[in-house]
């Protein structure tokens, strides 16, 4: 079955069907957790009962709450969590050029290639499949599109090609956090500090009421830039 028909076939399934479709068709595929909401991804694997792999990014930036959260969804669920972080070469000449805060002067696009593209790049080339909490609600500017999986023109996978599950698709903000509360699973504790979308500390702060919850990464650029690159291939893949 190609992956366009297996995204239509998939089309309106619930993220618990999308997930186990994932994990049963794929043994070398993994979920990227970024330490925020996207929790919901590990309960629905777990509650499958079906083994899986799971990733952080570790950019350095990371807000302590962050780090702590990763590491407590590590041990409630008895994780095989690998972090990966940045080539510290890069890091080290970007920071020792520019300073440790360059991107509020000339964008997020270096510090995000290095911090977490380039790594996020390394981890996918030994992979068939990966596991996204993007939702088409995330961002109205970039991820309006997003399919339940596509085929991920950005990057490539161990056999070339590389399929990119994004269970969450269909789902809402508030779907999510009514599947959090319902499974009383863990989450960030930066949430209950008015935190929707989270990031690194530098690039995140709270939204206020009625804002939406992607005003609050890079608010300093404009909306339209607000990817980090990690997903940059969302906004060009359609279903046909
Ligand atoms: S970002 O591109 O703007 O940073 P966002 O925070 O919306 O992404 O998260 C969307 C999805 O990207 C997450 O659900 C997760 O799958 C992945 N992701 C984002 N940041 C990370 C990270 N630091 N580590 C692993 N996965 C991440
Ligand atoms: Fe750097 Fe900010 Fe991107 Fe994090 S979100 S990698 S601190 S530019």
């Amino acid at each position: 079955m190609t992956i366009e028909s297996l995204n239509q076939e998939l089309a309106d399934a619930s993220p618990r069907q999308i997930m186990k479709a994932a994990l049963s068709r794929y043994d070398n595929i993994a979920i990227s957790f970024s330490g925020a909401e996207d929790v919901a991804l590990i309960a629905l694997a777990h509650s499958l009962k079906i083994p899986f792999k799971v990733f952080s990014l570790d950019t350095g930036r990371l807000h302590p709450e962050t780090y702590r959260f990763i590491d407590q969804v590590r041990t409630h669920y008895k994780l095989d969590l690998e972090v990966l972080f940045p080539d510290p070469r890069d890091v080290q000449s970007m920071v020792n050029s520019k300073g440790l805060f360059s991107f509020y002067q000339d964008g997020h696009g270096e510090c995000c290639g290095i911090r977490k593209v380039a790594p996020l790049k390394k981890k996918l080339a030994t992979l068939d499949a990966w596991i996204t909490g993007q939702r088409r609600d995330q961002s109205p500017d970039t991820r309006n599109e997003v399919p339940v999986v596509q085929t991920d023109l950005s990057h490539s996978g161990v056999n070339g090609e590389l399929v990119k599950f994004n269970p969450l698709a269909n789902w809402s903000s508030k779907d999510v956090w009514d599947y959090i509360r319902a499974m009383e699973v863990p989450y960030n504790p930066l949430h209950e500090k008015g935190f929707i979308s989270i990031g690194c500390e530098p690039c995140t702060r709270p939204v206020l009421p009625g804002e939406h919850e992607r005003a609050g990464r890079w608010w300093w650029e404009e909306s339209t830039q607000k990817e980090c690159g990690l997903h940059s291939g969302s906004m060009i893949a359609k279903t046909p």
